[in-house]
């Protein structure tokens, strides 16, 4: 966001104050209240002065309509209910944000009001199974586009049939969409997060649980495909994690990898930029990287050929 004015601040107050609201109302179901049917305000469960001081917010934010007496869900806010997309993690992260200024004493993740750091692995925390499950369904309703996008045009570089590897695959919906492609699919995540693509897919994929850093990858594959995980990684589990995916293709095959990424200004675009600060936060050592610095890693891994494909939000950085 440019702040071009002093009065751009309150803007930005207005803006923070609206998505606590909206993370509110998710954590209180006051959205699902809404679904069946218009309701009046008085007949939301919640006390009635903070209903009638947040819901004008909510108009104006374009996510709740009114005749005057009745509340009803617009179209977009139904959508994000009936695929349970609100921020859940909203009222959190914000309590997360008032402690940022502590990353800048060590670079750590942000600790809770506890002190306990709020560490993950690409989001996931092992400890917390019903966050990492929050977490994961998250990142699968926001990538029913990206993953289509993504499946069609690895499509055209991968030879039909092929032996596909899906690393940190999550929940499995881009490994779904390009098993529908006709390729053999199979993803590789911790066993926690393995479970939660299994419940989804079955036997439509196969799996392997381990450490992607250290376990056996399962090769020789025909093609590797990466998406969101390079930004959670240090430069050095990068480096690490490329040669050894270069060692798990076949001689000459590709490596798909998406992510967002910055320019060689280090700063633009925008959403890579704002990505950095979610990595400083939760995890230890990621951050946004310069599309240059991760080519050269990949060719110091043996990596060669290279090709990107552009996006508004991510690139998909492919190399043999
Ligand atoms: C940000 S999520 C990306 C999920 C999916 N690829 C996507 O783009 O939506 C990162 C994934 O990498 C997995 N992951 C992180 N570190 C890992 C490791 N060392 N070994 C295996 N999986 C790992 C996490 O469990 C998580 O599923």
């Amino acid at each position: 966001m440019k702040i071009s004015t002093p009065t751009d601040f309150d803007d930005l107050w207005r803006n923070a104050t609206l998505y606590a609201i909206i993370a509110a109302w998710a954590q209180r179901g006051l959205f699902s209240s809404l679904m069946q049917k218009p309701c009046a305000i008085e007949d939301l469960s919640a006390n009635q002065r903070a209903l009638e001081c947040t819901v004008p917010m909510l108009i104006h934010s374009g996510l709740l309509q009114t005749d005057g007496q009745l509340l009803a869900l617009t179209p977009l806010a139904t959508k994000i209910e009936q695929q349970a997309d609100w921020p859940k993690a909203g009222l959190g992260q914000i309590s997360d944000l008032s402690r940022l200024g502590d990353t800048f004493d060590d670079g750590d993740p942000v600790k809770d009001e506890q002190g306990t750091p709020q560490k993950t692995d690409g989001g996931v925390n092992r400890e917390v199974p019903e966050q990492a499950r929050n977490f994961i369904d998250t990142l699968y309703h926001r990538s029913d586009e990206s993953s289509l996008l993504t499946a069609q045009w690895l499509q055209r570089h991968w030879a039909a049939g092929g032996r596909i590897l899906d690393l940190g695959g999550g929940h499995g919906r881009y490994a779904k969409e390009l098993a529908d492609r006709g390729f053999d699919l199979t993803l590789f995540d911790i066993e926690l997060v393995v479970a939660f693509a299994r419940e989804r897919y079955g036997n439509t994929l196969s799996y392997i649980n381990g450490d992607f850093l250290v376990d056996d990858l399962g090769g020789s594959w025909d093609g590797i495909f990466m998406s969101n995980i390079v930004h959670g990684l240090s430069e050095e589990e990068n480096r690490h994690l490329l040669k050894r995916l270069r060692n798990a293709l076949k001689p000459g095959a590709m490596l798909a990898v998406k992510d967002m990424f910055l320019d060689q200004s280090g700063a633009h675009p925008e959403v890579s930029a704002a990505f950095a600060v979610t990595m400083l936060m939760y995890t230890s050592a990621g951050k946004s990287y310069r599309l240059n610095d991760y080519q050269q890693w990949c060719q110091e891994a043996g990596f060669s050929d290279f090709q990107i494909i552009y996006t508004p939000s991510y690139e998909i950085c492919l190399a043999r």
